[in-house]
């Protein structure tokens, strides 16, 4: 299928820049969106699309995206809900409150309506009109911690377990009526949410030196992303061995959560 339309939220940077330049090279119009104004330009000047700064989790901007996509620039075929956040734990563990970002300044606030509603409003808008025009593609991004868990991040793990569990609902509703529905479970990539500026020439104390299986390179991520989409497939795991620990945690759950005890510990010093 050869992709019309492409936007891309969290597109300013990471993940989502990667996106946005693969999506170019394989003839999409992509529009890039982003709260960094700045950085949605960028990008957009770089692959020949177009910037629109919108706040993913203001449902009321994003449908008024949708609207001005379709109207003005063409149908949208590919919407991928890649624009994420994550704060870690404060010092008090998983019953942190502190921290956030503003204007949100909660942080499970913050991770609930841009890890989750976000892509709950984009279906909102997105779905009845790809039922109507017979087909389309939905992508969410939400992490391994969506499947497993991430250490020092209980809202990040709340909210990508969550985001996980609306696209297999999207999927189960629509996917036989020819949307298809993808997330995205990656473990760690170099971009700044690990510590990893744009186009660093190093992955050197990504993820502050706890990645468990490597840190991939975005553009990787997104060419996995791209090319399994298009694919039809649900579940995309851009590092494989998640498929493993998501099959012992299903296997033993208990066992599983001694493992992870025991790794906070090492973790931890
Ligand atoms: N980097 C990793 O190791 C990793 C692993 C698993 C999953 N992910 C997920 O990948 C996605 C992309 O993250 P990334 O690693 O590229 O991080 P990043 O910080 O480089 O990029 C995130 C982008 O989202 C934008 N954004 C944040 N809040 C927004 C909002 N409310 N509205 C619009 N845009 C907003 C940011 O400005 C930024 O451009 C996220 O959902 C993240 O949770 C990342």
């Amino acid at each position: 299928m050869s992709i019309g339309t492409a936007v891309v939220t969290g597109g300013g940077h990471g993940i989502g820049r990667a996106l946005c330049r693969r999506l170019h090279r394989d003839g999409a119009t992509v529009v890039v969106v982003d709260v960094d104004a700045a950085a949605a330009a960028t990008v957009a000047a770089e692959v020949g699309g177009v910037a629109r700064v919108v706040d993913v989790a203001d449902e009321a901007a994003l449908a008024a995206l949708v609207d001005e996509v379709e109207r003005d620039i063409g149908v949208i075929d590919f919407f991928v809900s890649n624009a994420g956040v994550g704060f870690g734990d404060g010092e008090s563990g998983a019953i942190s409150a502190e921290g956030g970002l503003n204007p949100i300044d909660d942080r499970w606030e913050a991770c609930w309506r841009i890890n989750v509603m976000a892509h709950v409003y984009a279906a909102r808008a997105l779905v009845p009109r790809m039922l109507e025009r017979g087909g389309g593609h939905l992508v969410s991004v939400a992490s391994a911690a969506g499947l497993l868990s991430q250490i020092g991040d209980a809202a990040y793990s709340a909210t990508k377990h969550a985001a996980v569990a609306f696209a297999e609902s999207l999927a189960i509703d629509y996917g036989h009526r020819g949307i298809n529905v993808s997330v995205v479970c990656p473990q760690a990539v170099a971009t700044r949410m690990i510590g990893i500026a744009d186009d660093s020439d190093t992955l050197d104390g990504g993820f502050g030196g706890n990645d468990v299986d490597g840190i991939m390179r975005a553009e990787d991520v997104a060419d996995i992303i791209v090319d399994k989409s298009l694919d039809g497939r649900f579940l995309i795991l851009t590092h494989p061995q998640v498929a493993t620990y998501f099959q012992r945690k299903a296997n033993d759950h208990d066992r599983w959560i001694g493992g992870m005890q025991r790794f906070r510990e090492k973790l931890q010093g």
